[in-house]
C-alpha cells in the first residue's frame, strides 16, 4: 500500500488543475516531486527556510549540502544574487532551459538551508513542460535535489522513487521517464575562473566552447582527502550507489571483459556491460546493457536505470568498465566513481 498520493500527467501537455494542485501544495509550504529532464526533483519553496528544511529531513540529507534553486526563466534571477556576471548570461542563453546549473554570489532572499549555509545560490532553468509549467504556477523559486534518498542512485522514472520517498512527501508527479537520465551539470561562477563543480548533462567541451576556459574541480574526477573541504558539498559524500559493492574495471576492453567473465561463479553478480557483449555473460545472475560502446548519451540516460535494476536482483557484487572521460561519458564516470567509492582495479 502507497501512501502519498500519485498524478499521472502527460509529459508533453501536463493538465493545469494536476498543476495547480501541486503548485498550491508547495506555496503552502508542501513538498512535491516532479519530473526534469535530468532526473526527478523533490520540490519545496526555495524561499521559505521551514519548507527546505523538509527537503532535507524527507531525503535524510546532511544539512550543509545546498540545494538548487530552480525557475522559469530568467526574470526571477537578479534577485536571487548579488552580482550576475556577463558569463552567466552567456551561459543561460546557449543552455537554458536544459541541465546546467550556475552557481553564484546569493543575495539575502535566499534562506541559508537553501544555500546549506554557503555565500553562494545554485540555479537552473529546467527543460521539461511538467517542470516548467509547475514553476510558472507557483511563481516561487522552486527547490528540489534529486528525489532519492541521500546516497542512493537518483531516480529516472517515478517507479524508483516510489521505493525511497513514498509517504515522506506530500505528492507525485508521475511524467513518465526522464530523458537525460544523469543529473544538470553544476558550474560555479562566484570565484576568479568559472569551475565544474559536477559534470552532467551539458560536456566540459560544450561549456568550453562556449566561454573558454573552465577549471575542473578534482573531487570530479578523484576521491577527496578526508579533510578536504569540497567545492561542492554534495561531492563529498558516497553516492548513487547501489546495494551491492561496486568494482570498475580499467584496461584494454577484450581484458575487462575476461576478468569480469572469469568472476561470476558461485556469487551472485551483476554486470553492467555494452550492446554485444551481453551474451558473454549468461552465468551471472543480472546483466544491464548500457548501449552501444562509445554512445555516451544512451550510457547517461540508462545508467540511474540499470543501477535501480541491478538493486532489485539481491547481488553480492557489480562489475562495470570505467568510462571513458570523453562528452557525457565523464559524467557516466563520475557517477560509477561515486556508486564504487572510487573502487578501480587495472586489469
Ligand atoms: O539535474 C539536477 O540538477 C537535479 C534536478 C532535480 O534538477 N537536481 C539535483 O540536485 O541533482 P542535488 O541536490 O541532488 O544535487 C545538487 C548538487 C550537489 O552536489 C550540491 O552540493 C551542489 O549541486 N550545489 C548546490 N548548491 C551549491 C552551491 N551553492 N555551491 C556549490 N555546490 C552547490
Ligand atoms: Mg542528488
Amino acid at each position: 500500500m502507497y501512501r502519498t498520493p500519485v498524478v499521472t500527467v502527460d509529459p508533453c501537455a501536463p493538465n493545469p488543475a494536476a498543476i495547480g494542485r501541486a503548485a498550491a501544495l508547495i506555496r503552502r509550504g508542501g513538498l512535491v516531486v516532479f519530473p526534469t529532464e535530468t532526473v526527478y526533483g523533490l520540490g519545496a519553496n526555495g524561499l521559505d527556510e521551514a519548507a527546505c528544511r523538509r527537503i532535507f529531513a524527507a531525503k535524510g540529507r546532511p544539512a550543509d549540502n545546498p540545494l538548487i534553486l530552480h525557475l522559469p526563466g530568467l526574470a526571477a534571477l537578479p534577485a536571487l544574487c548579488r552580482e550576475l556576471p556577463d558569463l552567466a548570461h552567456t551561459l543561460f542563453e546557449a543552455f537554458s532551459p536544459g541541465p546546467l546549473t550556475l552557481v553564484l554570489k546569493k543575495s539575502a532572499l535566499v534562506p541559508a538551508a537553501a544555500s546549506g549555509g554557503l555565500d553562494t545560490v545554485a540555479v537552473r532553468i529546467p527543460d521539461h513542460p511538467v517542470a516548467l509549467a509547475l514553476l510558472r504556477a507557483c511563481r516561487l523559486p522552486v527547490a528540489a535535489p534529486s528525489a532519492n534518498l541521500s546516497g542512493r542512485p537518483s531516480p529516472t522514472a517515478l517507479s524508483h522513487v516510489r521505493g525511497d520517498l513514498d509517504g515522506r512527501v506530500d505528492l507525485f508527479l508521475d511524467g513518465g521517464p526522464c530523458r537525460v537520465g544523469l543529473e544538470s551539470t553544476v558550474l560555479s561562477l562566484a570565484g576568479e575562473v568559472p569551475t565544474l563543480l559536477r559534470p552532467g548533462g551539458i560536456s566540459l567541451e560544450q561549456l568550453r566552447a562556449a566561454i573558454g576556459e573552465v577549471a575542473v574541480a578534482p573531487s570530479v574526477t578523484a576521491p577527496l582527502a578526508p579533510d578536504a573541504a569540497p567545492a561542492a558539498p554534495g561531492m563529498k559524500y558516497r553516492h548513487y550507489a547501489p546495494q551491492a559493492p561496486l568494482v570498475l574495471l580499467v584496461g584494454p576492453q577484450d581484458r575487462v571483459l575476461a576478468y569480469m567473465r572469469a568472476h561470476l561463479a558461485d556469487r551472485r553478480v551483476g554486470i553492467l556491460c555494452y550492446e554485444g557483449e551481453q551474451d558473454l555473460f549468461s552465468a551471472a545472475t543480472a546483466v544491464e546493457v548500457l548501449g552501444a560502446p562509445g554512445d555516451n548519451e544512451a550510457h547517461a540516460h540508462r545508467l540511474f536505470e540499470a543501477l535501480h535494476r541491478l538493486d532489485r536482483a539481491a547481488l553480492d557484487c557489480i562489475y562495470a568498465p570505467l568510462p571513458s572521460s570523453e562528452g557525457l561519458g565523464l559524467a557516466v564516470r563520475n557517477r560509477l566513481l561515486k556508486a564504487a567509492a572510487h573502487t578501480v582495479i587495472e586489469v
